[in-house]
């Protein structure tokens, strides 16, 4: 029997104006595995990102989640699905009046009238206990740093349990040690709970660090896709200047004196 992916993207194509900005994306992304976009700024990752949701909708194409095609869906029938995916945004997008904790839990606030309150913060508490932050709840966002930021933005994201979660740019901006540590969380995921992951980086070690296979967007287009051994030794000219670009770090200045 065929198996269902938990994200299947067919033929999708966006433009905003005369802007192409996705032009025939396909890919599947299979229950349980970690698959990361990688690409250039402006290529369209975070609109590809927008479509699983259907936060933003196609000119064509479709999107399907676990085999149910979401572009048809009615608002009630969208937020059964919703349900099933968490998304981390790249700005963490953190309430900025609401505490730690009334982050994470603000979805099962709206979402779960059965639960108590006290339930509620339970599971919130637990979930920042998973980022390895119990101690922030009491603090509000502009109290802690942009590391912590991210794990509460990911202790939100898996507040409901969902069975697949959405990163967009999870460690940009992070020193590399927090960095490791939010792709330890991504792994975590996916070894304890067995969470399907799509996450758009273009922190290539990241990447390779993380991924069970990588999917590269340029033009437009899955350009290539392959393991992290066959990014590494693809002969292919744009990805190779890519991956090059964003695995030298930045050029040092050379300071010439006596001039
Ligand atoms: N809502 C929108 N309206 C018009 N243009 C948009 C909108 N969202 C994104 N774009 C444009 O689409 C292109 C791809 O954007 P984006 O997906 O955010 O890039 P990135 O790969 O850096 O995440 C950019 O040129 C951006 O300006
Ligand atoms: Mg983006």
């Amino acid at each position: 029997m065929e198996t269902v992916p938990a994200i299947r993207i067919s033929r999708l194509c966006k433009r905003f104006g005369t802007q192409e900005v996705l032009r025939n994306v396909s890919f599947e992304v299979p229950r349980g595995e970690i698959y990361c976009i990688i690409g250039g700024s402006g290529q369209g990752k975070s609109v590809l990102l927008k479509h699983i949701m259907r936060l933003l909708l196609p000119d064509s194409g479709d999107v399907q989640i676990d085999g149910e095609s979401i572009v048809g869906l009615s608002l009630r029938e969208l937020d059964e699905v919703r349900k099933k995916m968490g998304m981390v945004f790249q700005e963490s997008a953190l309430f900025d009046s609401m505490t730690c904790l009334e982050n994470v839990a603000f979805g099962l606030t709206m979402h779960r009238r059965d639960l108590s309150r006290t339930q509620i913060e339970q599971i919130a508490l637990e979930k920042l206990r998973l980022v390895g932050l119990s101690h922030v709840e009491n603090k509000f966002p502009s109290q802690i740093s942009g590391g912590m930021k991210k794990r509460v933005g990911i202790a939100r994201a898996i507040a409901q349990e969902p069975e697949i979660l959405l990163y967009d740019e999870p460690t940009t901006g992070l020193d590399p040690v927090l960095a490791s540590s939010i792709d330890e969380l991504i792994l975590k995921m996916k070894k304890e709970l067995g969470v399907t992951s799509l996450v758009i980086t273009h922190d290539m070690s990241s990447a390779f660090r993380i991924s069970d296979r990588i999917l590269f967007l340029y033009g437009g287009k899955i350009h290539f896709a392959g393991t992290s051994e066959e990014i590494r030794t693809s002969v292919d000219p744009v990805l190779g200047q890519f991956v090059r670009g964003e695995t030298s770090g930045p050029i040092p200045v050379v300071v010439e004196e006596g001039i």
